[in-house]
């Protein structure tokens, strides 16, 4: 078993990358934003509950995010591992995924971080918003609530696994083909 979390700001990469890593590693890949705009387009109820956060550029409270990942992993038994991407973005999301993963006797192997400066990464997602459909990539406010959102919530997952021994970092910026090659010189050593 080998469990990755997809580690990085928004546009950083992290769905680009995980389509490539899912096939050489045979992993399974949950997109935790992917599964929120899937309940958003069907109307279901958690997409109503999360669609206020989302549209604001917010994140979607913990216990909602949580309860559906945990769900996604259920419904993926006999896997060899998983690839998160998107989650966790706080530190309770990762607390709740350690305690998770402990009860089926696994953990997180490894966090690997696509690191990119954020003005870069801006015009990468206003860019994304052309052709995504994706609202919150549309709006540059949006956008940069996501970054703030990400500094507040999320950066302090690094320190976060840095304390677990377990947080790797590569360059994100370049071909996609060699961003690749980057995150697979750390999990070939995993
Ligand atoms: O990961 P992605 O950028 O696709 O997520 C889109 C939106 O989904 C985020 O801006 C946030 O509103 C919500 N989200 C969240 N918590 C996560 C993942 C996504 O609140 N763990
Ligand atoms: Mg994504």
């Amino acid at each position: 078993m080998v469990n990755i979390v997809l580690f990085g700001k928004p546009g950083a990469g992290k769905g680009t990358q995980a389509e490539f890593l899912k096939e050489k590693y045979n992993l399974t890949h949950i997109s935790t934003g992917d599964v929120f705009r899937y309940n958003l387009k069907n109307g279901t109820e958690l997409g109503k509950q999360a669609q206020v956060f989302i549209d604001k550029g917010e994140l979607v409270p913990d216990a909602l995010t949580i309860k559906m990942l945990q769900d996604e992993v259920e419904k993926n038994p006999d896997t060899k591992g998983f690839l998160f991407d998107g989650f966790p973005r706080t530190v309770a999301q990762a607390d709740a995924l350690d305690e998770f993963l402990k009860t089926k006797g696994w953990e997180v192997t490894a966090t690997v971080a696509l690191e990119a400066d954020d003005e870069i990464l801006v015009q990468r997602l206003l860019e994304r918003g052309k052709t995504s459909g994706r609202a919150d990539d549309q709006d540059e406010n949006l956008i940069r609530n996501r970054y703030q959102e990400y500094n507040e919530k999320t950066a302090p997952l690094i320190e976060y696994y840095k304390g677990q021994g377990k947080f790797f970092a590569v360059n994100g910026i370049g071909e996609i083909s060699e961003v690749t090659q980057r995150l697979s010189l750390i999990i070939d050593k995993l």
